[in-house]
């Protein structure tokens, strides 16, 4: 029978890839915890209607790429293609909002999206997820740029440009949607992409990022929001912008830059890198003050981010492993059982190393020690077996002694 192969899109990793995804995961802990971001884990699993009023219906997520299948009660569930939209939920399940005036919480883990499978985009991809929830305040965007930007320092991720913009807020951007309209309704409509006549009429805003050479041309010369902002927006746009040059922390401010996701409001930023291709966005995020209302919680303001750890990972060098401190090379079967409590004794003093679980040749064992990088290869033969023995060889030096049983935690302290 054909075995069982991993769907398209879809990876296993093995180390060293597990390796470094687990370095950003714990990079992105301590860097986090200093800002006071607490983790929270939320179900891979949610109703669709949480993506729809969420994410909004005239995505693209929404539109074709969700993984939505009917439950065996026949109710619609979708694996999250995203993890704002749950985080929020969460939240508002749990009643924190009201409680807390500030919640800056961090998520990490799979979202699925079927999307054309391609370098830096899979169908089962990670992301590293912040939300600070409860302050309008320009810092809290400020804040959470500044801990975005030292996480992928810390990561060694440094040839990268932060993309801002403003979105403008529910007072301001209807009247820039209108002149946005009246705009692409002057455009020749042959000259644009299929996506971009539908958007014009349902979410004129995702016209203006279209990739496609025919729609950036037609679209150089559209109004650009920043000239539509009231006063607030400016004002919050402006102190965002004036702490990230404070802290010398480079950014372009792209007027085009409006995401792909609906609930954004005021800031927008992306962080690209040229060095992987054309999925260059390692990160995205900005503000999203009426999401927690949106989804039946109260009127409480947030900002955030996600970075894809896949395309992080694209950036950063393989990790040395570290060195396992020993090996315990059994030669005889009946030192077998030995060579476990030998590990295990060694591992209670911190010590990190493995006990062969077949009997083999000097020679053989020795060969896999090497291997392993280990730098203590502890030998249990026949004779040390006998007499209560080991052999302790250096691999580095080849130098080896003989000690009693009961030296073997004083010869490792
Ligand atoms: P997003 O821009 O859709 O934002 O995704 C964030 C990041 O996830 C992207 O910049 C990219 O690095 C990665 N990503 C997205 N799709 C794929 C894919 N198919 N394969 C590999 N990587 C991918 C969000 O998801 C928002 N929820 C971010 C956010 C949090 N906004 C506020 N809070």
């Amino acid at each position: 029978m054909a075995g069982v192969t991993r769907i398209k899109g879809f990876a296993d990793m093995f180390p060293p890839r597990s390796e470094v995804f687990s370095f950003m995961e714990n990079t992105a802990r301590r860097i986090f915890a200093a800002c006071g971001y607490e983790e929270l884990r939320t179900p891979v699993l949610e109703p669709t209607e949480l993506f729809r009023r969420g994410i909004g219906t005239e995505t693209d997520v929404v539109q074709k790429e969700m993984y939505t299948f009917a439950d065996q009660k026949g109710r619609s569930m979708t694996l999250r293609p995203e993890a704002t939209a749950g985080v929020m939920r969460a939240c508002i399940e749990d009643g924190r909002l009201a409680r807390e005036g500030v919640s800056k919480l961090f998520t990490v883990g799979p979202m699925f999206r079927h999307e054309r499978p391609q370098m830096g985009r899979m169908r089962q991809f990670h992301q590293i997820n912040c939300e600070c929830l409860g302050s309008d305040s320009p810092c809290a965007d400020a804040e959470l740029l500044l801990m975005l930007m030292r996480f992928l320092r810390e990561l060694g991720i440094s040839a990268v440009t932060l993309e801002l913009n403003s979105l403008g807020c529910p007072a301001c951007r209807p009247g820039y949607h209108q002149a946005l309209k009246t705009f692409l309704a002057g455009l020749d409509r042959a000259g644009l992409c299929a996506d971009c006549v539908r958007r014009m009429e349902t979410n004129p805003l995702r016209v203006l990022d279209c990739k496609a050479d025919g729609c950036r041309a037609l679209l150089a010369e559209a109004p650009v929001l920043e000239s539509s902002l009231c006063g607030a927006c400016r004002e919050h746009f402006a102190a965002v912008r004036r702490i990230l040059e404070k802290a010398d922390v480079p950014y372009r401010v792209n007027p085009r830059l409006v995401r792909g996701l609906d609930y954004y409001m005021r800031t927008t930023f992306e962080v690209i890198s040229t060095a992987i291709g054309s999925q260059g966005a390692i990160a995205g995020g900005g503000r999203y003050d009426g999401l927690v209302q949106a989804l039946g919680g109260p009127d409480v303001p947030g900002v955030g981010f996600a970075c894809g750890m896949e395309r992080l990972e694209m950036l950063l060098s393989a990790p040395t492993p570290s060195r396992p401190d020993f090996y315990v090379a059994v030669l005889e079967s009946q030192g077998l059982e030995d060579g476990v409590l030998i590990a295990h004794t060694l591992r209670g003093l911190n010590l990190r190393g493995e006990t062969a679980f077949t009997a083999k040749s000097a020679k053989s064992q020795l060969r896999h020690a090497q291997k392993t990088g280990a730098r203590t290869c502890i030998i249990l033969g026949g004779e040390e077996l006998q007499n209560g023995t080991l052999i302790l060889k250096d691999m580095d030096s080849g130098a080896q002694r003989a000690i009693r049983r009961d030296e073997l935690k004083g010869a490792f302290s």
